[in-house]
């Protein structure tokens, strides 16, 4: 397989796929750089001979998300990094790795837990969590926001929808963290670890899938032990996988929004202000600002498994490619004045939970909510959170999060 070299002198510099990279934050001069000179990008990679094309524009993130046939998930998955050893199967089994039609049989399954509806149905829930979230914060008055606010709300909500005792959520944050903090030295520990907190995590939910399926009650656990209607059920190994699956997706992401959305609110106080002159009437246009401007989620790969064309470039079967959803939320084609944090944007077209087609994120009207109602929360009970140390960011590529942010809090 042969590729053109760099279209455009001086591009083959730009580094957006190191850790190294995102070291001082998203490196947003060189996503501009790209979408205007060379918005489907030969990029070098360590572990691909021949690289990967880099995809920056809003519009082609839309295209590769929504053609599986082109561009599948399943191939060699969908996370950043090339499988390793021979986790390849098993992690297939994956709903994030699968393609249609396998992938829309365990999507079907698993949606009855995340319509809409079912959605609001929790929000007195998320609206409890927060006031009690935010009351202990003020009483504490200063510390780790993380820990006092971001990580907490996306935990006691996802222990609560799957069906782990809220004592047991503390587990899920451990487990999520070794998971996907693969790359930063005070999270994770490398793949053999990995291994072994999976091992760990399959053996929790068989053991809360067989109490659930004794005595079912009404939550996702529960639902997904018993088959739906048409008699479709998870096998064993699929609801472990699932189970897994959220329990990372439902916490990091959600915890990054949060943590993120409130260090932008501190560095931008006309925003600030204004959500705290109206924080019902502002709080959902924000959370998808907050979406847009963090981008929790940098980045996911596909590959191609068809000669193709995409913005301009011939793309061939094999390729690997990877979708910059942090670079298509700053898309000057899409957005007015994509720098400017504005809270009020209303349309929002971002692709902070994907560019749409059949993995679009489950779990966003969930994390939506969850960003409103705590933002609201916030506005309404505090008169500003002050920073009292510099906020450290998580090491990685994949995820734009913030480890630690020392805070003081005071209240209205
Ligand atoms: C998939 C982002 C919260 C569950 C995704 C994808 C993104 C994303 C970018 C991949 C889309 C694609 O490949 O087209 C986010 C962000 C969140 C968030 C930014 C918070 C702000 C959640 C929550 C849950 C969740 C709260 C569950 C409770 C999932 C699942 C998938 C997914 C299960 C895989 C779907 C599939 O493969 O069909 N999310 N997510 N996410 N998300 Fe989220």
């Amino acid at each position: 397989m042969s590729h053109p070299a760099p279209t455009t002198a001086g591009l083959g510099e730009i580094d957006i796929y190191s850790a190294d990279a995102y070291e001082d934050g998203i490196p947003h001069e060189s996503f501009a750089t790209l979408r205007r000179e060379s918005p489907v990008h030969r990029h070098p990679d360590p572990e691909v001979p021949d690289g990967f094309w880099a995809v920056t524009r809003h519009a082609d993130v839309v295209q590769v998300s929504r053609n599986p046939e082109l561009f599948s998930s399943y191939e060699r998955l969908s996370l950043l990094q090339e499988p390793v050893g021979d986790s390849l199967d098993t992690q297939r089994m994956m709903m994030l790795n699968m393609d249609p039609p396998e992938h829309s049989r365990l999507r079907n399954i698993v949606n009855r837990g995340f319509t809409p509806r079912t959605t609001l149905t929790l929000e007195g829930k998320v609206e409890a969590a927060c006031e009690r979230i935010v009351d202990a914060a003020i009483e504490q008055g200063e510390g780790d926001f993380v820990t006092m606010c971001a990580a907490e709300l996306p935990l006691v909500v996802i222990a609560d929808l799957m069906g782990v005792p809220q004592e047991h959520r503390h587990r899920l944050f451990h487990w999520s963290n070794k998971l996907v903090g693969a790359e930063d030295p005070d999270m994770g520990e490398g793949p053999e670890a990995g291994a072994a907190i999976q091992m760990e995590m399959f053996q929790y939910a068989d053991q809360l899938g067989a109490e659930k399926r004794a005595c079912p009650v009404d939550d996702i656990v529960s639902k997904l032990v018993q088959p739906d209607r048409d008699g479709n059920e998870l096998t064993a190994l699929e609801f472990d996988l699932f189970f897994m699956l959220l329990a990372v997706a439902g916490n990091e992401t959600t915890r990054n929004a949060i943590s993120g959305g409130m260090l932008t609110l501190i560095e931008h106080p006309d925003q600030w202000a204004r959500l705290k002159a109206d924080p019902e009437g502002l709080a959902a246009t924000a959370a998808d600002e907050i979406v847009r401007w963090v981008s929790p989620v940098n980045a996911f790969r596909r590959t191609a498994v068809q000669e193709t064309e995409l913005g301009g470039q011939k793309i061939a079967a094999g390729d690997k490619v990877i979708v910059f959803y942090s670079s298509a939320n700053r898309d000057e084609s899409v957005f007015a004045d994509p720098y400017t944090f504005d809270i009020g944007r209303d349309p929002n077209p971002m692709l902070g939970f994907g560019g749409g087609g059949p993995h679009f994120c489950l779990g966003r009207h969930l994390a939506k909510l969850e960003l409103e109602i705590m933002f609201r929360t916030l506005a309404q009970k505090i008169d500003r959170v002050e920073l009292t140390g510099p906020a450290r960011r998580m090491r990685s590529n994949f995820l734009n999060g913030v480890k630690d942010m020392p805070v003081r809090i005071v209240p209205a």
